[in-house]
């Protein structure tokens, strides 16, 4: 399979990177979002990581340009035409998501795949959005910052159709990515894991245990990872780690395990949202 065209629709922090990963990968990528500044913000990141790319010369100047024109920016789904592929990353709202899912299955006629980037929503309850196109519904869940990590998380819903994994399959491969299967849970494979973390962490803030710094040090030196759980969660968006959690909860027989803590829900009612807010776990005014 080669796929020349897709249709991302939302150009926030994943649809950007997904949009960018495919236009480097050789597949032209049409972003579909109703707000023009989101517009002009995937624009920018995409003209900056190219350019970034060619001055650490990971890109020549020619591929850098035909990257930039695989790359178009619509405010209508009827302006991307032609796209062999449709993956939805707007707002973790399963009703806004389904909306989304109607619009798709009415512009994008019946062979193109119906992806969904969600982080936790179950793909059975989205693709119950078009009845007639459950068999090409499938989730595709990209990570922050996704030109850099590596996985796709694949999820069939009940009715996902073998035709459909598979060619999900040979696109994240054709963008570079390594594709893993995980089965329709709240939370698939990632965030099951993830998230926990995450709030458990905020569990030993509130208990008294280190500080957010010394947390993250912890986490980060005697455990390798790349960012510690607190910093983590900021950079995902602490609303994002909340409602996920909620997910969680309400899927998961309300297992009290998966309630979010109270720090992190008093600093998302706060405003205190993370990286985008300037304000989450820690200060990030003055970079
Ligand atoms: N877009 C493109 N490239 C980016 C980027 C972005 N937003 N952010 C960083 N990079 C690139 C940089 O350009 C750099 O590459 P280069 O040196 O070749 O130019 C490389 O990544 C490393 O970046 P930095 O030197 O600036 O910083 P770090 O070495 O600290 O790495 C990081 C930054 C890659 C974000 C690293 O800290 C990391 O891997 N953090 C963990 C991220 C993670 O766990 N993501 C998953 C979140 S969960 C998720 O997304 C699922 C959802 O459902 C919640």
């Amino acid at each position: 399979m080669s796929t020349k065209k897709i249709a991302v629709v939302g150009g926030g922090t994943m649809g950007s990177g997904i949009s960018l990963t495919a236009a480097t990968h050789g597949i032209e990528a049409v972003i579909i979002d109703i707000n023009e500044d989101q517009l002009g913000r995937a624009k920018s990141y995409h003209e900056k990581q190219c350019a970034r790319a060619v001055s650490k010369e990971r890109m020549t100047q020619d591929e850098s340009d035909k990257a930039i024109a695989r790359l178009s920016y619509v405010s209508s789904m009827s302006e991307a035409s032609g796209a062999e592929w449709a993956v939805e990353a707007a707002t973790e709202n399963v009703e806004i998501k389904k909306k989304i899912f109607t619009q798709m299955q009415e512009n994008f006629g019946n062979e193109v795949v119906l992806a969904t980037n969600t982080s936790s929503i179950s793909i059975t309850d989205l693709a119950s959005a078009v009845p007639e196109a459950e068999h090409r519904v499938i989730g595709m869940h990209f990570f922050n910052p996704v030109p850099v990590m590596k996985l796709v998380e694949v999820i069939r819903g009940d009715n996902t159709s073998e035709e459909t994994t598979a060619a999900t399959v040979a696109l994240s491969e054709l963008m570079g990515k390594v594709p893993v299967l995980a089965n329709d849970f709240a939370g698939f494979v990632s965030n099951r894991v993830l998230m926990p973390m995450i709030n458990e962490a905020f569990h030993a803030w509130s208990d008294g245990v280190a500080e957010p710094k010394d947390i993250d040090s912890i986490m980060k030196l005697g455990c390798a990872f790349p960012m510690g759980p607190l910093r983590l969660a900021d950079y995902i968006g602490l609303d994002v780690c909340r409602d996920i959690m909620m997910v969680m909860y309400k899927g998961l027989n309300q297992n009290e395990k998966y309630l979010p803590n109270e720090k992190l829900v008093a600093l998302v009612e706060a405003g205190s949202l993370g990286d985008k807010s300037g304000q989450g776990v820690y200060n990030y005014d003055k970079g």
